[in-house]
């Protein structure tokens, strides 16, 4: 395999989609591989993961920081350090910058827990049931200024039950996560995402067009 791709994780708390990135770069044939955590929350639980995978795991505190920008430099000071190629955010609860966006242009993705554009924000699954739409889901997507937006890269569809809360429609939507986050890690890796305008396009896309039923058929 050609070199595998620095990919620095970016987190603030739990760190299950982190675990879930770290589970699949342990696999010899994953085209990436983690190679630093940042978290800007010391007390981030995510940061465990990576200290249990002997990955290095710091701490941006931005409290420390007076301006975002100053935050910013010294988190892109530290990908560097690590010669991070990669960037993805994994719960990461910081707005960027236009300035720390255009420095990772298309080489920082984000995960979310809605069918995009949908859903953008915080309190997605409060939003779904409120709405009574039946299908949700997850998007992995490029970085741009605007939250939650950018060209979309990998999505996954999950259904919604009746007697769904937002925690049980949360943990269904989690499960998808620790599978499309590797996934699309995977597709930008190893080349196979092309960006056409603020489109992408996957080489060799051989995707089930087998629809998604809810409630089922
Ligand atoms: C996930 O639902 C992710 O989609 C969203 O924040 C949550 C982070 O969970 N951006 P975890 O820290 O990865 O467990």
């Amino acid at each position: 395999m050609t070199q595998r791709k620095k990919t620095g994780v970016l987190i603030s708390g739990r760190g299950s989609n982190l675990k879930s990135l770290i589970d699949a770069a342990q696999q010899d044939d994953f085209p990436a591989e983690i190679v630093v955590v940042i978290s800007n929350r010391p007390d981030a639980e995510g940061l465990d993961y990576a200290r249990k995978a002997n990955i290095p795991a710091l701490v941006v505190d931005h409290k420390e920081f007076e301006t975002r920008e100053d935050f910013e430099s010294k988190l892109d000071e530290a990908l560097r350090e690590y010669d991070v190629e990669l960037v993805c955010n994994a719960g990461f609860m910081r707005l960027l910058t236009e300035h720390f966006v255009a420095k990772w242009l298309n080489r920082q993705i984000n995960i979310h827990p809605s069918l995009l554009p949908s859903y953008k924000g915080l309190h997605t699954h409060e939003r779904v049931l409120k709405d009574g739409i039946k299908i949700t889901g997850c998007s992995v997507h490029f970085v741009r200024t605007d939250m939650d937006s950018g060209p979309i890269i990998a999505q996954a569809a999950v259904p919604v039950l009746t007697d769904d809360t937002p925690d049980t429609l949360a943990a269904r939507v989690l499960e998808a996560e620790h599978k499309l986050y590797p996934h699309a890690l995977k597709l930008v890796a190893s080349g196979q995402v092309r960006l056409l305008a603020e489109q992408v396009i996957i080489e060799n896309d051989d995707t089930v067009t087998a629809p998604l039923f809810a409630p089922p058929l």
